[in-house]
């Protein structure tokens, strides 16, 4: 059976975006691959956490995993902080990377624009992706499911790997992308041209998976449309539709042509309303799993087997890795 590995930082409450570009993904693959899914509180540190925050927020994302409908007999649900590997394999990674390729990050560039003003760029921000390069060739990952925003992450992974397999010895497994056909880049509900993040200071322009539905549905009505009236899929000239098109499209089984089929002749209000409703009956359902995984006590027995059995996979690969770069000393067995 093949692997697969993605992570999602618990940095905030993950927004209808993540859910769409990535947990959908995960639930679509889970039967096919032998999955790892990663809480990636390594990364989230890279700007500055509230530590309280930090830690339920860790723990509602592994119920907001499983509440997207993740089996957690099928799959290993894991946080990265507790399986030390990662860290042993971001250091071996950060001596096989180079700082200019590092700095060519766009996300490294747009988070450093944000962080410079506020309290200084943290080392680990730039050196974040030899952090996540290691959490994907830990498991010797066959594929990462993800969003169109870590294209550039993966290459880099693939890069690294390379790099590393050619100067050391040859462990790494080549990873390859897979970003959903719809819904790769889910857009600002306010300015449709950025992406929608859970980062940004309005908080009109997202949706996250716990918000009130009803106030989810509101802010679905009161998004920014185009000029023109048209309900038409056109992701250059009306980035506003297409985006709402796209997220009706995710969340219900409809494609983008039966949607545009089934509202010629409406206002753009109708759609919207529409859409609200949709967003808000998706959203129920979603926030009544979550509360039973939040509340359950099988929460930390998942995590618990995740983690033991992540452990168990990464820690033979640090092992490799260490001997392939001459660390420590020879074992005897
Ligand atoms: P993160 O936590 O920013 O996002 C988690 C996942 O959600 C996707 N995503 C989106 N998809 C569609 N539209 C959007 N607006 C949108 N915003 C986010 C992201 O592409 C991602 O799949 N570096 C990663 C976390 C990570 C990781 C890994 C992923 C660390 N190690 C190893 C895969 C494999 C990140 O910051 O994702």
């Amino acid at each position: 059976m093949k692997t697969l590995f993605s992570g999602v930082q618990p940095s905030g409450i993950p927004t209808i975006g993540n859910y769409i570009g990535a947990y959908k993904q995960f639930v679509e693959l889970q039967d096919e691959y032998d999955s790892y899914f990663c809480i990636v509180d390594q990364h989230a540190i890279t700007v500055p956490q509230d530590r309280l925050k930090l830690r339920e927020n860790s723990r509602a994302l592994a119920a907001i995993y499983l509440a997207s409908g993740l089996d957690p007999e099928k799959i290993s649900l894991f946080i990265q902080s507790e399986v030390s590997a990662h860290s042993k394999a971001a250091w071996m990674l950060q001596c096989t990377s180079y700082i200019g390729e590092l700095e060519r990050m766009t996300q490294f560039k747009d988070k450093a624009r944000k962080q410079n003003q506020r309290d200084g760029i943290s080392v680990g921000l730039l050196t974040y992706p030899a952090l996540m390069a290691g959490d994907i060739l830990l498991y010797s990952a066959d594929v990462v499911p993800v969003g169109d925003d870590q294209t550039q992450h993966i290459e880099f992974t693939r890069n690294v790997a390379e790099r590393f397999n050619a100067k050391y010895n040859d462990i790494f497994t080549l990873p390859e992308i897979k970003t959903p056909a719809v819904g790769g880049r889910i857009m600002s509900l306010n300015e449709p041209t950025k992406k929608m993040s859970k980062s940004d200071d309005n908080q009109k322009s997202f949706i996250t998976l716990l918000d009130d539905p009803n106030q989810a549905a509101k802010k679905i009505r009161s998004a920014v449309t185009d000029s023109d009236t048209e309900i038409k899929f056109d992701k250059e000239n009306k980035p506003g539709i297409s985006n709402l098109l796209t997220i009706y499209s995710s969340l219900t089984d409809k494609t983008i042509d039966q949607l545009t089929e089934q509202y010629k002749d409406s206002s753009y209000g109708d759609f919207k309303k529409d859409l609200g409703e949709v967003v808000k009956e998706f959203l129920i359902g979603f926030q009544e799993k979550y509360n039973y995984y939040l509340n359950s006590e099988e929460l930390d027995d998942i995590l618990d087997a995740g983690r033991d059995k992540a452990a168990r996979k990464a820690d033979r690969m640090v092992e490799k890795m260490e001997r392939a770069m001459g660390l420590g000393r020879k074992r005897k067995k």
